[in-house]
């Protein structure tokens, strides 16, 4: 008799753990858990190698991200599949007369027939930034970085920056030739801020809470909790 209920008492035990625990996979988001693992996109052109030492200056930083999953490309590489398996994409161009160069604008022209992004804006909500080197001070770096964040912000995009106020850039030529330690920080700046703000929208965008955390108490949550059991909570499908 003892012996039963003591089985009892932990077939109650074990119910009890598993009502209030995470179903694997299910998506849980409590207040202060690790972020879900993100998918960090880096395109980049260049033709004498400045803006490819950016580009791995800046795949360092988001993968110094914990949960940061990084794939490096030239632009001309990218696929549809790339592009929309990435929780982030940050695009590096050299300074072309005072703008990106024709491969980078080439790229985002694909989007609308090659790869299809537009009209249903296939890009919606992945983050996005830029970055930049050029040969001279003063001479299109910010042109080129906020060309590329407006073709971001055209498929509603969130556009996110560090290192400089649109993104990173470097000087290469004159009295600044190659990259230094500075740009190549600010770089690093840029792809960890990017993988941080990609792990925190992930995390929002659809989490599942458990109706034992109190609002107050989920900051993270988009929201309203739902008292009678666990689910997906979208932003705008409340
Ligand atoms: C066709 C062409 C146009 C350029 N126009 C500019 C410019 O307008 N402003 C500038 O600062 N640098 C300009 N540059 C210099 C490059 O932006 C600079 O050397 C850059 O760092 C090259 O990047 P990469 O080594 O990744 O190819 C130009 C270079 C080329 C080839």
């Amino acid at each position: 008799m003892i012996r039963l209920r003591s089985h009892r008492s932990i077939f109650l035990l074990i119910l009890c753990f598993l009502s209030f625990a995470p179903w694997p996979g299910s998506g849980f988001v409590y207040p202060g858990e690790q972020s879900p693992a993100i998918k960090v996109l880096v395109a980049y052109h260049s033709l004498s190698g400045h803006t490819e030492r950016m580009a791995e200056a800046v795949l360092e930083g988001a993968k110094s991200h914990p949960g940061t999953n990084v794939l490096l490309k030239r632009v001309g590489h990218v696929t549809a599949d790339d592009l929309f398996t990435a929780d982030a994409l940050i695009v590096g161009s050299p300074v072309y007369w005072s703008n990106m160069s024709g491969e980078v604008k080439t790229f985002f022209d694909n989007w609308q027939f090659k790869f299809g992004v537009f009209p249903e804006f296939k890009m919606k909500n992945k983050v996005g930034a830029a970055f930049a080197t050029g040969g001279q001070v003063s001479s299109g770096k910010e042109v080129t970085m906020l060309t590329i964040l407006a073709a971001m912000l055209g498929n509603q995009m969130i556009v996110v920056s560090a290192g400089g106020a649109f993104g990173a850039s470097a000087t290469t030529e004159g009295d600044s030739p190659g990259i230094d330690k500075k740009e190549l920080a600010d770089a690093r700046a840029l792809g960890r801020r990017v993988a941080e703000v990609a792990a925190l929208v992930k995390a929002n965008a659809c989490p599942i809470v458990h109706p034992s955390v109190p609002r107050s108490d989920s900051p993270r949550c988009l929201g309203r909790i739902n008292r009678s059991g666990p689910r997906k909570i979208c932003s705008g499908t409340e």
